[in-house]
């Protein structure tokens, strides 16, 4: 028997990609959030980049999960209500909803609509007596659940990937403060890139056919597509290094010569060189993750972390 399965999808504001895309293009340096990225053809570039040889995050966070999936499961203890923070393809889960004891809901959140009912669906039909409860929703927004989707008991957040790297450290503690205010005394479950020689990280965002730097530049080629821009992909490069001073991996978009972009009629001028900085993914050490975890009202409690120590998953409960 397979349920139906109830989305419970939130209004995403319409234009956010046009204003947040004007409001980069006017100001300098330009930025825009690395959350845009993720239109179902970006969903699909990086589900082709977690599969990349030089792609270490998703790998080595599979293996810390298909190896410690019992002891995080005995951490979470039975009957748990999980919240996923862009659950993506939802691969990692299935390891942790094989290793618990009587998981009674899954609560996906992503903000790729499309790309999230396609494998709620694909992941219901494996595990026919979950509820899973699919939500388009922009999760680095205050999201409030869905009435039908709140139950008094504590609930288990499950944030894998490091995408808690697209903050910086200060959104990153105001992130976990109000994620904790949601798991209601439950716990969090986080996995967290580790600084590591910058060769490793250089080619995991740099890799040999280039599939990093098409999901980059499908920012881009979505502002054609939806909304009516003129940016020539063969324009811009990739580009993307790691900063030691900040600890994080910067991506940018750079102008390969002096060019005029028109948007919305006005008319947008990059001199050769000049960037669109498109997304951060910050690293941590175990350390400085617990400190920033502690500061935002958890207590840390196991990290389970791979022999090279490349990457990280906390257990985290309330203080
Ligand atoms: C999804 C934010 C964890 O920062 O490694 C992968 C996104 N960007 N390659 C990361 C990403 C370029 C990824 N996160």
């Amino acid at each position: 028997m397979t349920r139906p399965i109830r989305a419970l999808d939130l209004p995403i504001d319409e234009d956010q990609f046009g204003i947040a895309l004007a409001a980069a293009l006017r100001s300098h340096p330009r930025r825009i959030s690395p959350k845009f990225f993720y239109d179902a053809p970006g969903a699909a570039l990086f589900d082709q980049i977690c599969d990349l040889p030089e792609y270490y995050p998703t790998r080595t966070e599979l293996d810390l999960l298909a190896r410690y999936a019992g002891e995080m499961a005995a951490a979470i203890g039975p009957h748990a209500d999980l919240i996923e923070l862009g659950a993506g393809s939802m691969h990692k889960i299935r390891l942790l909803l094989s290793a618990l004891e009587d998981p009674v809901r899954y609560l996906a959140v992503d903000i790729s609509a499309e790309h999230l009912h396609y494998h709620a669906s694909l992941l219901q039909r494996e595990f026919t007596g979950l509820e899973i409860i699919p939500l388009a929703a922009d999760f680095t927004r205050r999201f409030k659940l869905p009435a039908s989707a709140r139950a008094s008991r504590s609930r288990v957040g499950f944030f894998p990937g490091s995408s808690i790297g697209n903050f910086a450290p200060e959104e990153a503690c105001q992130f976990l403060a109000a994620t904790a205010r949601m798991l209601r005394g439950g716990g969090l479950l986080v996995g967290v890139d580790l600084i590591k020689a910058p060769e490793v990280l250089h080619a995991a965002y740099n890799d040999r056919q280039g599939v990093t730097a098409a999901f980059n530049k499908n920012l881009l080629a979505r502002a054609n597509r939806d909304l009516g821009a003129n940016f020539d992909l063969d324009a811009f490069d990739h580009y993307a290094y790691f900063n030691p001073y900040d600890t994080r991996i910067e991506m940018h978009l750079i102008s390969r010569w002096q060019q005029e972009v028109c948007f919305r009629g006005e008319s947008f001028s990059f001199a050769a060189g000049e960037t669109l900085h498109t997304e951060n993914s910050y690293k941590y050490s175990i350390k400085s993750f617990q400190a920033l975890a502690r500061q935002a009202g958890f207590q840390p409690q196991q990290v389970w972390c791979d022999a090279q120590q490349w990457f990280s998953v906390h257990w985290l409960t309330m203080a």
